[in-house]
Formats: structure tokens, C-alpha cells, sequence
């Protein structure tokens, strides 16, 4: 069915990317009105836009409110409800959902699984084995020296993955894991892997079912601290394009995306909504360090699938769609995505997270925002924010994310940066290199 008329969306999430998302759908002439459960603070000032206090795990009462407000197409923005079947959930009510199922988005919430996907369709990806003890991992670290990444299975808000350096961090890691049981359930299961080094790209593809279809391609950053120190986060900032990506897009179309394609022609993958593919380019080494002999191409390998739109990346991505988004998600319902333009502005984006000074582990909550005056080349999304009585205040660990745009990302970088001398709050916290690695990559090519 053609998306004819204008229609009521409802966005589940609460987050930047939520609020991203309802940005962009709001612009579309075909949106009638968006509601956002539960939104934040900038959802509820976003216009055509209207928050509703619903858990994103009640599925019971989001599908009451969706019945009742006779939603025409739901948009789910985080992983838990979908890990959790909330597709199933409200397909089975009648309603028309963008984004995959619980068996579908396993690719996301079992990395066992996603390991054992790749493996069987020939994508690339790092060496790895499962373990289910701190013993059996303490085997595998000692027999295999290439083991240096531990992963929990299942989810932990981007903060179950150890990139060690040592056999000893990892025996920590696992401690960690095993020993004092820090992450429940998702950590009963436990990958070890290769450490990869290389160029990180987070490329996202609609698909309908039938095909996939890639926005740009953007960078992640994914480690609390400038320079990449300190531990991973669900993301600190994010730019778009990230332009090395050109480097090796063949080869990600021949051995990624296309043994991708065939698993969905040959009904081995059942997926409908955003596919995350997290990249980690590999340049072969020179041999012997050998400065005369140049370092090979570039090679993809997949760190990871996710079943959603990236956050950060959706703030950076989603202000570079020329399209409308609206009939996009919903030609991915209908497997239509043939059917639909999609179209990218030249412009470069930047987006850097302002975060509560003890994010990961901490977040902030009641503390008044100040946002200043905003050139027009800069977007505030909200995270962890929320009004009370009117007054914009903290709730969250990531609170708001700042996209500049620009004609080269230079200038994307600096508006972005000068826009966060604008805004306020007690404890606010940024990376400062946010966007830096965009040209030193490219020279890398
Ligand atoms: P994941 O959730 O699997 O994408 O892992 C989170 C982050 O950990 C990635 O974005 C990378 O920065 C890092 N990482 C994951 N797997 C590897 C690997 N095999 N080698 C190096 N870094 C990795
Ligand atoms: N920014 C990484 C993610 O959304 O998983």
C-alpha cells in the first residue's frame, strides 16, 4: 500500500536518537502528528510532536495508546523492546511497525549468534570462541594468544565489550563477568575475539525484507575520553560521511552486504527495519615494518550487527537526508524500498555528545540546562533531558547531542564546538576530538 495521506506515527525511545528521529519525521508533509513515548525534553517542544509517558517495555500499554490514538505506523528507536518481541507484540494487535522482530533481532542481542551468522554466510570477521565459565575462558585465552577482545552475549548498553591489551585483562575481564556477575544473564554466555585494528564505520541500511538499502556512512565514538582512552559508552559523538569508507565500499558490497542479500533471497534472515553493520577497515601491515613496501587495501571485517539506528550516528546521519524519511520506513513495511527515493545533501555533519560528568557509570538528573542562541548550522538534540514545571533539567547520562553542519567538516567540527559554549549544566562533560579523526583517516587512503 502507497503511502498516500497523511498519517500518525508513534516513536518509542526517549533518547537522541529518538529525538532525531522525530525531528526528521516531523519535516514530512505526509506526518500528521507524532507522538513520542516516552520522549525527553526536546521531543516535547518539537513541532507537530507530543510526548507520552509510556515505558518502552509496557507493551501492553503502548499498544492500548497506539489502538486508541489510531496510529498508523510505529517506529521503534531502542534495542530492549525489541529484543524483548515488542514487534511481535503489536504486529499481532494489527499495527504496522518499522523495525524487526524478537528472532529477527537476534543479530543484535546475541553476538554468539551474530558470530555464528557470519561464520555461516562467509562475512568477514574477527576470530573468536564462546565460553560459558571463567575456567573455559581461561583455556581458550591460554591456548589461543590472539584472544584479546571479551564480549558479553547479550545487551549491556555498549559497555560489556574489553578491548585488552594483556592475557591478564582479559582474565580480569572475565573475572568480571563470571566472578562477579556484573552484567546478570546477558553475561552467561562470553565471546572471545581477535583484536582487529583499523578505520571504525558504523554503516546502517534500511531493508524491507527483500533488500537493503545503506544511508551514508558515519564514525562513532565510542570510548568515553578524547584520544580514545578510557572505558566504551554507547557513543560520544559521531560524524557523517565518513568519506575512507570509499576505500573499501566494494569490497563491503561484495562480501558483507551482498552474502547479507542472500540470506534474506534464500529466507535464512528474516528482517525488516534498520541493519546496523559496525566495520572495523583492516590495512595489512607492511611486512617486517618494511617502509619501502606499501601496506595492502583495506579489508572489512564486522565488529557487530544492531537491529536500530545508531545513536549517535542518527544525529549526524539524519540532517544530511535530503528524502522524506516518513515514506522510507514505511516502504521498508511494505517491501517497497524500491519504490522510494533516498537522497543526501553534500553538507558534512559533526555531532558531539554533552554527557553527566560520571557517565558510563553515573548519570545526572535535576540539574537546569542553559541553552544560548544557536546559529541555524546547528541542531540540539536531547537525550537525558526532561521538563519540569517548564524548566529544562538533566535525566540521563548522555543529555544532549550537537550536530554541526557545514561545507566540509571542519567547519561542521568548529560549529559544533562553538555551539557548546552555549549550553550549560552542573557536571556537563564533551569529548574534545570529536570529527578529528575524519581527515586523518582520509589521508590514510
Ligand atoms: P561492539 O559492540 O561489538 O561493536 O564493540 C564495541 C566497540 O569495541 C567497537 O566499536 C570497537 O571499538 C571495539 N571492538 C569490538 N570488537 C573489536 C575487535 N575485535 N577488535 C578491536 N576492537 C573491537
Ligand atoms: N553508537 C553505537 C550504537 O548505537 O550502538
Amino acid at each position: 500500500m502507497k503511502l498516500d495521506r497523511p498519517i500518525k506515527v508513534l516513536v518509542i525511545g526517549g533518547g537522541g536518537r529518538e529525538h532525531a528521529l522525530c525531528w526528521k519525521l516531523a519535516q514530512s508533509p505526509l506526518a500528521e502528528a507524532i507522538y513520542c513515548t516516552p520522549g525527553n525534553g526536546g521531543t516535547a517542544k518539537t513541532p507537530k510532536v507530543s510526548n507520552v509517558n509510556i515505558d518502552v517495555m509496557d507493551f501492553a500499554q503502548l499498544c492500548e495508546f497506539a489502538l486508541g490514538s489510531a496510529i498508523d505506523l510505529v517506529v521503534v528507536g531502542p534495542d530492549n523492546p525489541l529484543a524483548g518481541g515488542i514487534v511481535d507484540f503489536l504486529s499481532n494487535k494489527g499495527l504496522k511497525v518499522f523495525g524487526p522482530t524478537k528472532e529477527s533481532s537476534r543479530l543484535e542481542w546475541s553476538k554468539a549468534y551474530a558470530k555464528d551468522f557470519m561464520s555461516a554466510h562467509g562475512i568477514p570477521t574477527a576470530r573468536y570462541a564462546v565460553c560459558n565459565s571463567f575456567e573455559m575462558g581461561a583455556e581458550i585465552v591460554a591456548e589461543s594468544p590472539w584472544a584479546r577482545v571479551v564480549k558479553v552475549d547479550g545487551l549491556a548498553l555498549g559497555k560489556g565489550v574489553f578491548v585488552c591489551q594483556t592475557d591478564e585483562e582479559v582474565l580480569e575481564a572475565l573475572s568480571h563477568i563470571f566472578h562477579k556477575q556484573r552484567f546478570g544473564q546477558a553475561g552467561e554466555k562470553v565471546i572471545l575475539e581477535e583484536r582487529l585494528h583499523g578505520l571504525e564505520v558504523s554503516l546502517l541500511a534500511f531493508c524491507d525484507g527483500r533488500r537493503l538499502v545503506p544511508l551514508i556512512p558515519s564514525q562513532d565514538h565510542k570510548q568515553r575520553f578524547s584520544d580514545d582512552r578510557g572505558p566504551n559508552t554507547g557513543g560520544m559523538g559521531a560524524y557523517a560521511p565518513a568519506e575512507f569508507y570509499g576505500h573499501c565500499q566494494a569490497d563491503v558490497e561484495s562480501k558483507v552486504l551482498e552474502p547479507i542479500q542472500q540470506a534474506l533471497e534464500a529466507g535464512d534472515l528474516v528482517y525488516q527495519g534498520i541493519l546496523y553493520v559496525g566495520l572495523m577497515l583492516t590495512r595489512q601491515s607492511c611486512p617486517n615494518d618494511n617502509p619501502e613496501v606499501p601496506p595492502g587495501p583495506y579489508q572489512p571485517y564486522v565488529l557487530e550487527f544492531n537491529a536500530r539506528f545508531g545513536d549517535p550516528e542518527t544525529q549526524a546521519i539524519l540532517p544530511l537526508m535530503t528524502s522524506d524519511l516518513l515514506p522510507v520506513l514505511w516502504a521498508c513495511t511494505e517491501g517497497a524500498l524500491n519504490k522510494v527515493k533516498i537522497e543526501w545533501s553534500s553538507l558534512c555533519s559533526c555531532c558531539v555528545v554533552a554527557c553527566a560528568k560520571d557517565y558510563p557509570e553515573g548519570i545526572s538528573s535535576g540539574e537546569p540546562i542553559v541553552v544560548g542562541a544557536l546559529p541555524d548550522e546547528v541542531i540540539v538534540y536531547h537525550a537525558g533531558t526532561k521538563l519540569t514545571d517548564g524548566q529544562l533539567v538533566t535525566n540521563g547520562g548522555r543529555v544532549l547531542a550537537l550536530t554541526g553542519l557545514g561545507s566540509s567538516m571542519d567547519l561542521a567540527r568548529e560549529r559544533a564546538y562553538q555551539a557548546l559554549k552555549a549550553i550549560s549544566f552542573a557536571g556537563m562533560d564533551y569529548r574534545q576530538d570529536i570529527g578529528k579523526r575524519a581527515s586523518h583517516a582520509c589521508q590514510l587512503g
